[in-house]
């Protein structure tokens, strides 16, 4: 019997840097100052095995600069379908076919915000999840997961310090 070949999946990884109440930001502008330099090396560290990332158009607007270098996604209700520039691809994520177009990634970053997380998150694009939590409480800011729909149950498969302030590295698999 001939195996039908199924078609080519990429792992969807995303890094999240958190308050201990579940704020990722607190200016819209600007990427956040107030992580651990622990988080930040093992974000660097991390991106090096991966061959794309998958944005928001606020974060891209705050990160630019970094993420014109990578081949980058952006998400944005802007253009019909896609748009390129350069080693950026602006797309409108409800109008593309997001599995095609990510087929050809083997390891694929989704970077936030909010609304970036809970897109991919909800349409069933997400495969691991990092959360760096940082050990402070905002009361204010951008949520991790925005506008969420739907609840989602997760696997803890890693724990531990990054250093000796408190911040944690958790590592989690979705659990679709
Ligand atoms: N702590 C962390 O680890 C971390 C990580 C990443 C970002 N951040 C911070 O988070 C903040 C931004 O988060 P955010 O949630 O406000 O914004 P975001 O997810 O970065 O961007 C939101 C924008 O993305 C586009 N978009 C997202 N989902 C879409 C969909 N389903 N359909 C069409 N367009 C979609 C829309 O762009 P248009 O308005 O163009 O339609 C929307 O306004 C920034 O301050 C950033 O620095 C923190």
């Amino acid at each position: 019997m001939i195996e039908k070949l199924q078609p080519h999946k990429p792992k969807y990884t995303a890094f999240v840097a958190t308050s201990v109440d579940g704020r990722i930001s607190l200016t819209e502008k600007t990427l956040p100052d107030w992580n651990s330099q622990e988080d930040r090396q093992f974000l660097h560290q991390s991106l090096s095995h991966m061959d794309a990332v998958v944005v928001g158009r606020k974060t891209y607007e705050a990160a630019a600069k970094h993420l014109r270098k990578r081949i980058t996604y952006v998400f944005s209700s802007r253009p019909t379908t896609l748009c390129h520039r350069e080693s950026v691809t602006f797309v409108n994520p409800v109008r593309v076919d997001l599995e095609k177009l990510f087929q050809d990634h083997k390891n694929v970053a989704v970077l936030g915000g909010g609304m970036a997380y809970r897109f991919m998150l909800e349409n069933h694009l997400l495969d691991e999840l990092f959360v760096t939590v940082e050990p402070l409480i905002f009361g204010r800011g951008t949520p991790m997961f925005t506008g969420g729909t739907k609840t989602t149950r997760l696997d803890l498969l890693s724990s531990r310090p990054l250093n000796s302030s408190g911040t944690l590295l958790l590592h989690y698999r979705i659990n679709h």
